[in-house]
């Protein structure tokens, strides 16, 4: 029975508790258009290290959160089986097609962008925002959050922010943390984190059958599936995927459709609606 459940929101103090949520996969690089900042000399964004905690190192803060602007819902996720599926490590030379794949099965998905190829690539963020995608931000070289000093991570962020905003005239709606590590005193950006509950490990599974089989066992109403828009073994597995979900009911929404108004001082997993 489909209730949708999870904890939606959790407030920052909290993500002490969420280790065991953290599995953010490293990005490669064979198929980069762009190298951040800080990639290696073969192009690699520096290895991710899965389970990497969440940490909050200051006390909750007081007050009524920020909400944060979102688009208006193409469908109504009280009443539609809503799934969001995010892209995470992009733009690079696998995004278009995964866009015509989308495009051709009339679904929508979040691209959390990393600011040197949004940069290096203004026409596919624009032209996915065309096809009515949702575009995050991924941080600027990938690295951990949580172990840079809050001024430099928020440069890393904003810097990112700004990209986007150049390629498409439109910031980010929010932040997808590298490794899904951060500090409740990142921020700074006045935008939320989004997490996800789904993990297809495409990135280390490289396999269409096996990112296909974690995303369709994983798959319920208000769930956010995490893959990459660098591997070809997810590209290749987007096509049926897409089917399948479909086939079981499901709409395939952007983010922030499923969430609705979002805090900018909270970390979502999933979707808060009840079925
Ligand atoms: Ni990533």
């Amino acid at each position: 029975m489909p209730s949708s459940r999870l904890t939606p929101c959790l407030l920052l103090p909290l993500l002490t508790v969420l280790s065991g949520c953290i599995s953010h996969p490293p990005a490669t690089s064979s198929n980069a258009l762009a190298r951040p900042a800080s990639a290696t000399q073969d192009g690699a964004i520096p290895a991710d290290r899965p389970g990497a905690p969440i940490r909050a190192t200051s006390p909750a803060t007081a007050g009524t959160p920020a909400r944060v602007a979102s688009p208006a819902p193409r469908t109504d996720c009280h009443k539609a089986k809503c799934i969001a599926l995010t892209f995470d490590d992009g733009p690079g030379p696998l995004t278009s097609g995964i866009l015509d794949a989308l495009e051709a099965r009339k679904a929508h998905a979040t691209f959390f962008v990393l600011g040197p190829r949004a940069q290096a690539n203004p026409a596919i963020i624009q032209h996915a925002r065309d096809l009515g995608m949702e575009i995050g931000n991924h941080s600027w070289t990938h690295a951990d959050l949580a172990r840079m000093g809050q001024a430099t991570a928020t440069r890393e962020l904003t810097r990112t922010s700004n990209a986007i905003r150049r390629a498409s005239g439109q910031g980010p709606f929010s932040v997808r943390p590298p490794y899904g590590s951060f500090v409740q005193a990142t921020p700074h950006t006045g935008l939320p984190f989004v997490l996800w509950d789904v993990d297809t490990e495409d990135w280390k599974n490289h396999s269409s059958a096996v990112t296909t089989q974690r995303a369709l066992a994983g798959a319920h109403p208000g769930a956010i599936i995490l893959m990459h828009d660098i591997h070809p073994s997810t590209a290749r597995a987007l096509p049926g995927l897409l089917k399948a979900l479909q086939g079981r009911g499901y709409t395939l929404v952007t983010v922030p459709e499923l969430l609705g108004p979002m805090s900018a001082k909270k970390a979502y997993h999933s979707s808060t609606v009840r079925r």
